[in-house]
């Protein structure tokens, strides 16, 4: 099956990791492997495709690690940088590029892509009051600000958003800000900036985002339709940092000005084209990549990053071709992941639980990591990675199914036919497998070419398993006793599933798949980069290896089982990585019983009017992952009231209920909306919300005293 298109070639991006810390195996299931399993399927098609990528080296983060750390921004970049590559390196995802947003050729784009738009006059200028240090003597950006959230009061909020309740803030709505760099209280200060008119591209925004509403995965059409439905604003693309590209224009006013880390990164994918034509020697190659309208552009990404990638790099490259008429092509595909917990919790790098790749790989070979974390690719939902489900996929289904029957075909041919492909595996014989074996290569070509990427994986398995339960029904170590050629032909059959089992798998797990050809005695043909027009994959599924060829005389084990007590050490890990949050959350006595408030007079408790109320309406507010907006029927009134427990709470299981609302509580501005009144609810032990939800009938209105 080879699908109908237009494209000539594809152009794969995977989201630049911040080189702020090492990569985990959440960024490796969401965003690198599935785009490495994709492109090296497409290159063994023989199909012109690139995959570019780099490290994001600017913003925020990494200054805040690097005054963390008592170093300067620069080790800390040099340092990730660096520590990712290789750790990718190992575990074979296989770059064409992998630049770094450093480079001189990623400032000179940067640059390039903000004079261009500024030159037409699109950008608008704005002077605001943000957040001075007077101790530091620098402007705050809101991650440099901390305070209480304005929505539940966590005290340790960050300006840009609260950790706690999701909200996203600008560090002005804190209450009683302080800055991280001095724990001085910032003043309000003027500053100019530059912000980029989103607005002006809504409408060109929408129908690109409608155009593809039926083949983008849902999350992503929808994540984008919310942002376009609240109508889009100006976004500021110049931040008062020390830390960045600079500002390329000559006036006084943009001085010690850098561009805002997300205008810059995005940029990235375009540096590193760049950067990798000319390592080719044909620097105008790049072009043909991004501003060809027959390449297919990818952009595999996490679900955190969605709208930068379907709203605002779109709406730049627009900006671009607005003013140079260069002919970017935008995104054909976004596919954006859910993510990748492990042992049932959210990996976190501020939590330090996590397991990073590096490190990994240094344990246990990537290709049993790669196949574990194909098989539970978040692609609709939130998947796990576990120990016992790693060591399970590893001993039953690659040592036990896979390796197991590579290598007694392999070694039965050793054995008995002095390593010689002992018959023809003709047409018919191939035919004769019958309709399992044919159907499963399409289920695998339409699942890798739609993303699916465990589908994917799960299609490769099942080749093995066929072939493992062909070979065990075989019988050919009987069979050879009572009919020699009937053996014979049964092991000219499997050898040659090897051989398509060696390429179903390669994209998957390519050092397992060359192991395999190696031992099949076609090692030169191990398929490393694409060859054009050669389309290796519709070879893999005819007959390939002729009677008479000969066998390496090769063989080994392909995968080693994992004992219990080779995880040992992990969970040991895991208990300690647990107990040391355990200790932090226990050295903060909030968390466990909070100091009892002072006590206050009847009168002062009389005055707070607490009622019963019926949702009527419930929704999710956009832009923020945990509020919600309900509208309760209070007696003979509605109100609006904004609480921040959609992480507990589906919209619609609200309606009916009847709550708790205090009353009279002076209404509330939140992210724009009016809150009219409070909402109670009791606070779990993991952070959850509980709403109060008082019994009785016909008690909407009633005073709850
Ligand atoms: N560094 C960002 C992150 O880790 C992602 C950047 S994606 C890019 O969330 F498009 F900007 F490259
Ligand atoms: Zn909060």
């Amino acid at each position: 099956m080879s699908e109908q298109s237009s494209f000539k070639r594809t152009l794969v991006t995977t989201a630049l990791p911040y080189a702020n810390g090492p990569v985990h195996l959440g960024h490796l299931a969401g965003v690198y492997l599935p785009a490495d399993i994709y492109v090296r399927f497409k290159r063994l098609k023989g199909e012109d495709i690139l995959h570019v990528g780099g490290s994001d080296e600017h913003g925020v983060p990494i200054t805040l690690t690097a005054e963390k750390e008592g170093v300067s921004p620069q080790v800390v970049v040099d340092r990730y940088h660096e520590q990712n590559f290789k750790a990718f390196e190992k575990c074979n995802i296989s770059f064409d590029h992998y630049g770094r947003t450093s480079s001189p050729v990623h400032h000179k784009t940067a640059q390039e892509f903000f004079s261009d738009i500024e030159k037409t006059g699109v950008l608008v200028k704005k002077t605001e009051k943000h957040f001075f240090d007077e101790k530091a003597g620098h402007f705050l950006s809101d991650r440099y600000v901390t305070g209480t959230c304005p929505v539940c009061g966590n005290p340790d909020a960050n300006g840009d958003q609260c950790e706690k309740c999701g909200t996203y803030l600008s560090a002005t709505e804190l209450i009683d800000p302080k800055s991280k760099v001095s724990g001085e209280v910032p003043v309000l200060k003027d500053t100019l900036h530059w912000y980029f008119p989103l607005g002006k591209f809504q409408q060109r925004l929408e129908s690109y985002i409608d155009s593809h509403a039926k083949t983008w995965r849902q999350n992503v059409v929808n994540y984008s339709q919310t942002w376009l439905k609240q109508g889009l604003s100006d976004r500021a693309i110049t931040r008062d940092l020390s830390w960045g590209i600079k500002v390329p224009l000559e006036s006084e006013e943009a001085r010690d000005k850098v561009l805002y880390v997300w205008f810059d990164a995005v940029l990235g994918y375009i540096s590193s084209t760049k950067e990798w034509a000319a390592l080719k020697g044909d620097y105008e190659r790049w072009k043909t990549y991004w501003q060809s309208p027959d390449t297919r552009l990818i952009h595999f990404i996490g679900k955190d990053n969605v709208v930068f990638h379907t709203l605002m790099f779109p709406a730049i490259l627009m900006a671009k071709n607005d003013a140079t008429s260069e002919g970017y092509i935008l995104a054909e595909n976004v596919p954006s992941s859910e993510f990748m917990n492990f042992e049932g919790k959210k990996f976190s790098k501020s939590r330090n639980y996590a397991v990073y790749l590096g490190e990994f790989l240094e344990t246990f070979p990537a290709d049993t990591l790669r196949y574990t974390i194909a098989i539970n690719y978040p692609e609709n939902r939130d998947t796990d990675f576990s120990w016992k489900d790693f060591q399970n996929r590893t001993n039953g289904e690659l040592a036990d199914t896979l390796g197991n029957f590579v290598k007694r075909a392999v070694d039965f041919t050793n054995s008995k036919f002095q390593g010689e492909v002992p018959a023809e595996c003709s047409d018919e014989d191939w035919k004769a497998l019958g309709e399992e074996w044919h159907t499963n290569y399409q289920r695998y070509e339409s699942a890798i070419e739609a993303f699916h990427i465990r589908d994917t994986a799960i299609a490769a398995m099942d080749f093995a398993r066929f072939a493992n339960r062909y070979l065990t029904e075989s019988e050919p170590w009987k069979v050879l006793k009572t009919n020699p050629d009937q053996a014979a032909k049964t092991i000219a059959v499997c050898l040659n599933l090897c051989y398509t089992l060696a390429m179903a798998f390669f994209p998957v797990i390519p050092d397992t798949s060359r192991k395999i050809l190696i031992m099949l005695g076609i090692g030169d043909r191990i398929p490393d980069e694409a060859t054009p027009g050669i389309n290796r994959w519709q070879k893999a599924f005819k007959p390939r290896l002729a009677k008479g060829h000969k066998l390496s005389g090769h063989s080994e084990i392909l995968f080693k089982k994992i004992e219990d007590k080779d995880l040992e050490p992990e969970l040991k890990k895991i208990e300690a990585m647990l107990a040391a949050n355990a200790q932090t959350e226990a050295e903060q006595p909030s968390a466990k019983f909070e100091a009892l408030k002072p006590n206050i007079s009847f009168e002062d408790f009389s005055k707070v009017d607490l009622r019963v109320a019926t949702v009527l309406e419930c929704e999710a507010v956009p832009k923020t992952n945990k509020l919600l907006k309900l509208v309760l029927q209070l007696g003979p009134e509605k109100r609006q009231v904004l609480a921040g427990i959609a992480e507990f709470y589906k919209p619609d299981t609200l309606v009916g209920k009847n709550v708790v609302l205090v009353a009279n509580l002076a209404p509330k501005k939140m992210r724009g909306l009016e809150s009219q009144g409070m909402i109670l609810a009791v606070e779990g032990n993991n952070g959850e919300l509980n709403i109060v939800e008082p019994t009785g009938k016909n008690i909407n209105g009633n005073i709850v005293r």
